[in-house]
């Protein structure tokens, strides 16, 4: 299978890098690589977010802001390069045809922003759509998608399985409360929805067995 992988800044970055998670996934993704074929996409996260509030707070632009969070999610991608051994590539792709080149050099892709206005989670499905992925996988800090903020909501249940169509209802708002758009950017549901691409949204933890993950053995949520 092709694969894009995601993972969130904040995992990699809490509150310092977690090296231990850098090594333990690349081990394991270069082992997977055996039968599967990698793209990997890694957030901005809480560094990001530092960076764009001191800016925003001194008074720079949107897109100026947009381009810091580009290149501090490059610099998390960048821990990768480490520890990927022979199958790391020399550099960051900067857009995904670089992207699908360095896969086609037997190397694993790695990216972080590519351009301004959106996500890396845009990124990721952009990247998907352009490599004709079989499977999106998703890492971040929330292990799934909600019926509803599960930081507002108690009683916010995770969804097991849903339809691209209502994975894009949940981030537009228009069924369920607002907050969950925080889940997925919502123009990565439209990019998922249109391209039809198998996508797995888990948490954290999930990432000691990425091979179960792919298998389908997971506790997050399942967009098809
Ligand atoms: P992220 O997509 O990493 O946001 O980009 P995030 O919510 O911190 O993601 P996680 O937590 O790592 O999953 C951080 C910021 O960088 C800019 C945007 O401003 C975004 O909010 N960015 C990122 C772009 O403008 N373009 C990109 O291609 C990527």
């Amino acid at each position: 299978m092709r694969i894009v992988l995601k993972i969130g800044g904040s995992i990699v970055f809490s509150d310092k890098i977690d090296v231990e998670l850098v090594k333990s996934v690349s081990k394991q993704i270069i082992s997977l690589s055996k039968n599967h074929e990698f793209l990997i996409v890694v957030g901005g996260g809480t560094i990001a977010r530092e960076y764009i509030g001191a800016l925003k707070s001194i008074g720079k632009d949107d897109t100026f802001l947009d381009f810091i969070g580009m290149e501090v999610a490059k610099l998390n991608a960048s821990l990768f390069m480490g520890s990927l051994g022979e199958k790391a590539p020399v550099e960051i792709s900067n857009d995904f045809k670089d992207a699908l080149s360095t896969l086609y050099l037997g190397k694993i892709p790695l990216l972080g922003g590519t351009h301004p206005g959106h996500t890396t989670d845009a990124v990721s499905s952009m990247l998907a759509e352009f490599a004709g992925a079989d499977l999106f996988l998703r890492f971040t800090n929330v292990d799934g998608v909600y019926d509803k903020d599960p930081r507002k909501y108690k009683d916010a249940k995770k969804l097991g399985k849903i339809s691209h169509e209502t994975l894009l209802e949940i981030v537009e708002g228009t069924k369920a409360e607002a907050g969950v758009n925080t889940v997925i950017d919502p123009l990565a549901a439209k990019i998922l929805k249109r391209s039809k691409i198998k996508t797995i949204v888990c948490g954290k933890e999930e990432l000691k067995d990425i091979k179960a993950v792919i298998e389908g053995k997971h506790k997050g949520t399942e967009i098809s």
